[in-house]
């Protein structure tokens, strides 16, 4: 049997250039779609690219977008991919307040798009789907911890996309008998996380901080919690969905959950320092213990105009049917961050 042939749309973020490297050391031919950009995008596939010395991780890149659906089926067609992974997204949630309609164009019917082609070229017997489902789907919670079966109540233009995404996901499976799946990952994060999520931002600029660099940064709301995981864990958990015996649904989680204070406070720690907190609402504002510097305070622009206060995931389906459990909890996530955050820097 011939390698398998794998397909990424949004190879170029986080989460695309980990699952690239691991479908590269599976023994798998790998495509992946960059969109045309005036400045590179490609930093994160930088190992890929060096390829010159192990010829075996060679990655093929095309150029993409999609939004465009004459280029998502040609890619299809010449392809022929085992497996999509459907990564490519607007993936900022504040942002998606500023461009809602980019984002359902790209979140929502992207993910048509790829399944349309599926069907009309005769791939479903072929082509397994992965969609990059999220926990912003549950918004507003509706249970705690959540769960595959915990009803959604997106809370932003973003999350009501990706809605749109995870269900014409189910409907082509139950409709046209198509291999596809949500993964609903919870956050995860590292070194390649974009700047400005607030696990990045925070690690990136509390090392500036404290190497003299800049004197304070500017968050939004404090007082969310997330359940954070490290995210090469995660992207095994897509191939991992992909390989059962039968197309379902799977959350993705650690099962422990933190405030940003919480996230700052262990990002200074593993600094050496500590901070602490004084004032309320706007004026409050996170100190170092060291010197009393301020390091911390609140711009209202990072706010959104509806939040997810709390996400904390309950992935035991994905434990008793997969075999996956996230190994990374927040502590050692931070830690991984920081030190590979002050190698980047030396
Ligand atoms: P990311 O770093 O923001 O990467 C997004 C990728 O999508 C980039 O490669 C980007 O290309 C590409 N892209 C954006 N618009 C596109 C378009 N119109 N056509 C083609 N490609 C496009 O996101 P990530 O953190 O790796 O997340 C991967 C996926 O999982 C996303 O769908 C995200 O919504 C979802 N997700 C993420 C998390 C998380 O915590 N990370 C959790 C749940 C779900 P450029 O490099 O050119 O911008
Ligand atoms: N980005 C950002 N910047 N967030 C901030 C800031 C700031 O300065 N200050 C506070 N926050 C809060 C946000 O209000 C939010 O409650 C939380 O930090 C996390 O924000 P992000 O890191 O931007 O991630 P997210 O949870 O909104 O979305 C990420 O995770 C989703 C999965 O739950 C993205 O990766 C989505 O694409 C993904 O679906």
């Amino acid at each position: 049997m011939g390698k398998k042939v794998a397909l990424i749309s949004g190879i170029t973020g986080q989460d695309g250039s980990y699952l690239a490297e691991q479908l590269l050391e599976k023994g798998y031919e790998v495509h992946g779609i960059i969109r045309r950009n005036s400045s590179d995008s490609t930093g994160n596939l930088a190992i890929l690219e060096t390829g010159y010395h192990n010829p075996l991780k060679k990655v093929n890149l095309h150029y993409g977008d999609v939004t465009d659906s004459n280029n998502v089926d040609k890619l299809m067609r010449k392809i022929q991919p085992d497996e999509v992974y459907n990564l490519a997204a607007q993936s900022h949630v504040r942002i998606s307040f500023d461009i809602p309609e980019y984002t359902a164009n790209v979140d929502a019917l992207g993910t048509l798009r790829f399944l349309e082609s599926i069907v009309k070229n005769d791939l479903v017997k072929k082509t397994k789907f992965y969609q990059a489902s999220t926990s912003e789907l549950y918004g507003e919670v509706q249970e705690i911890p959540q769960t595959e079966k915990t009803p959604f109540y997106p809370r932003s233009p973003y999350a009501v996309a990706k809605m749109y995404s995870y269900w014409i996901v189910v409907n082509y499976r139950e409709a046209y008998g198509v291999f596809a799946c949500n993964g609903i990952l919870f956050n995860h994060e590292s070194f390649r996380r974009g700047l400005s999520f607030i696990t990045k931002k925070v690690v990136n600029l509390a090392v500036k901080i404290k190497k003299g660099k800049m004197d304070k940064m500017f968050l939004g709301n404090l007082y969310s919690k997330r359940d954070w995981g490290y995210a090469p864990e995660y992207t095994e958990a897509m191939w991992e969905i992909l390989q059962h015996d039968q197309p379902e649904d799977f959350v993705i989680a650690t099962g422990e959950t933190h405030t940003i204070k919480e996230l700052v406070e262990e990002v200074f720690v593993n600094l050496g320092d500590s901070v602490r907190w004084e004032g309320e609402g706007l004026e409050e504002k996170g100190i170092l213990n060291s010197n009393g510097q301020v390091v911390v305070e609140i711009d209202p622009h990072y706010f959104r105009p509806t939040e997810v206060n709390l996400l904390i995931g309950d992935a035991t389906k994905a434990k008793e049917v997969l075999g996956w459990e996230a190994k990374t909890r927040f502590k050692d996530l931070v830690k991984i961050m920081v030190s590979d955050e002050l190698k980047s820097m030396q």
